[in-house]
């Protein structure tokens, strides 16, 4: 901690000398009059289209010049660098890579490109569903933060392409970062399991972003929704001050609002967060008492969601499993019996997305909330994935569907 605080400030220091002695103002203007830049590459040009690069600070004094690192396309040759390799300027464009043997770009072998080209495969055949979208890659050819299914929800997914946490209606416009549902993916899956305690990290809001208050141990700040930097400096001690202090706290993003909220002792929490609490604070005592606490069997039950609720079913007292929502309110009649396969399948993901729709044309459901594996739009039907994809082709034919069964209609 004190390291990295003395190499930040460091870090800080060598930036300011920098700027400050050496690029005062005006010193660029009679530097360059003496040095005349070196033409920039032609490919960043605007009107370049057949190539483009992307500016960057020059390799020169005090940054001058403009520095053009072209971008080169799939076929165009490279370098991977080395004594003896040859150099090139520029470096290969998004999503392509250096083949070290015949060294020209080529497009990077990602989960995400194959599942591009897969798509591309069969478009070409005219076989790709009208409910389909092709996958969308980003600059390092992994999934891109989310994937929309067309007129249903847009949800968060990883970077290989595994739906997380986050979920939205599919506006035709959505912008959705899921920074901190992919964070929270990573920090869930980075930690080894042998931890004793579920680490509770980030809270995250219904579309994967960034819960505005973070709190860490009973001190509390604010943060940006989308970048989970924090803002402002304002810290609320919950042993000192209630929450509704913090300038950035929303209400309506306090899922478990207590109607004491400005009561002492404070509290910033939920249910989840509290059991996983109270576990931990047994198994300490049990520690101190001499017990030896297996704490795998003690701690996968509880596994708080980003937004730090149970999650999206619920047992009622007679054993039956329920849907609900982040409030813990019902989600329509959805229901599975104990002892059912439907109980052990049991997901939601189609009570929840319908919830999210205002419109008429909402997916059908199984009765115990999860897709009906056979959904229906306008005269054909398709078979769908667990988060109610397309897959496959449309027919008006249901019966040759793959996923066809006599019972289809009552799931
Ligand atoms: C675009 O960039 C390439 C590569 O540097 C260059 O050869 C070409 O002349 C440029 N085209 C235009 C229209 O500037
Ligand atoms: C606030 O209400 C909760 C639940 O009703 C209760 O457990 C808690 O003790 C109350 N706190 C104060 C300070 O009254
Ligand atoms: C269990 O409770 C649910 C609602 O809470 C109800 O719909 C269902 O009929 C009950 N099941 C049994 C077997 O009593």
């Amino acid at each position: 901690m004190a390291v990295n605080s003395v190499l930040f400030c460091l870090a800080l220091f060598i930036v300011k000398v920098n700027s400050d002695i050496l690029c005062e103002n005006g010193f660029c203007g009679r530097h360059i009059r003496q040095n005349p830049c070196a033409d920039p590459a032609p490919d960043c040009d605007l009107n370049n289209g057949t190539h483009s690069g992307v500016w960057l600070p020059s390799p020169t004094i005090c940054n001058c010049c403009k520095f053009c690192l072209p971008m080169y396309n799939k076929g165009a040759p490279c370098s991977i660098g080395g004594p003896g390799t040859g150099i090139t300027v520029g470096r290969c464009g998004e999503g392509l890579t250096c083949d070290s043997t015949t060294r020209v770009c080529v497009r990077m072998k990602t989960k995400c490109h194959d599942a591009q080209d897969d798509y591309d495969a069969r478009q070409a055949r005219s076989q790709t569903g009208y409910m389909e979208v092709r996958p969308e890659c980003d600059a390092k050819g992994n999934f891109l933060s989310n994937v929309c299914v067309p007129s249903q929800t847009c949800f968060c997914q990883s970077e290989d392409g595994e739906r997380i946490f986050g979920e939205v209606a599919n506006t035709g416009s959505v912008s959705m970062p899921c920074t901190c549902s992919r964070l929270f993916h990573k920090i869930r899956k980075t930690i080894s399991t042998s931890v004793p305690f579920p680490v509770v990290s980030y809270r995250c809001t219904s579309d994967g972003n960034f819960n505005p208050v973070q709190c860490f141990d009973r001190k509390c700040h604010c943060v940006d929704k989308i970048t989970g930097i924090k803002t402002g400096t304002d810290v609320v001690d919950l042993d000192e001050q209630g929450i509704t202090d913090l300038p950035c706290y929303e209400a309506d993003l306090d899922l478990f609002r207590p109607r004491n909220i400005s009561q002492r002792p404070f509290q910033y929490t939920t249910p989840c967060y509290d059991s996983v609490e109270e576990r931990r604070q047994l198994i300490g005592q049990s520690k101190k008492d001499g017990y030896n606490v297996d704490y795998f069997s003690t701690f996968t039950s509880i596994n708080c969601l980003p937004d730090g609720t149970f999650g999206r079913t619920l047992i009622n007292a007679n054993g039956t499993k329920v849907c609900i929502n982040e409030r813990s309110v019902r989600i329509g009649n959805y229901e599975a019996k104990i002892n059912t396969p439907q109980y052990d399948e049991m997901d939601c993901k189609c009570a929840i997305s319908s919830s999210l729709l205002s419109s008429s044309e909402r997916p059908h459901c199984c009765s115990n909330g999860n897709f009906r594996p056979i959904q229906c739009r306008r005269g054909s039907c398709y078979c769908v994935d667990s988060d109610g994809r397309q897959e496959g082709m449309q027919t008006a034919d249901i019966n040759s569907l793959p996923c066809y069964t006599d019972n289809w209609r009552n799931c």
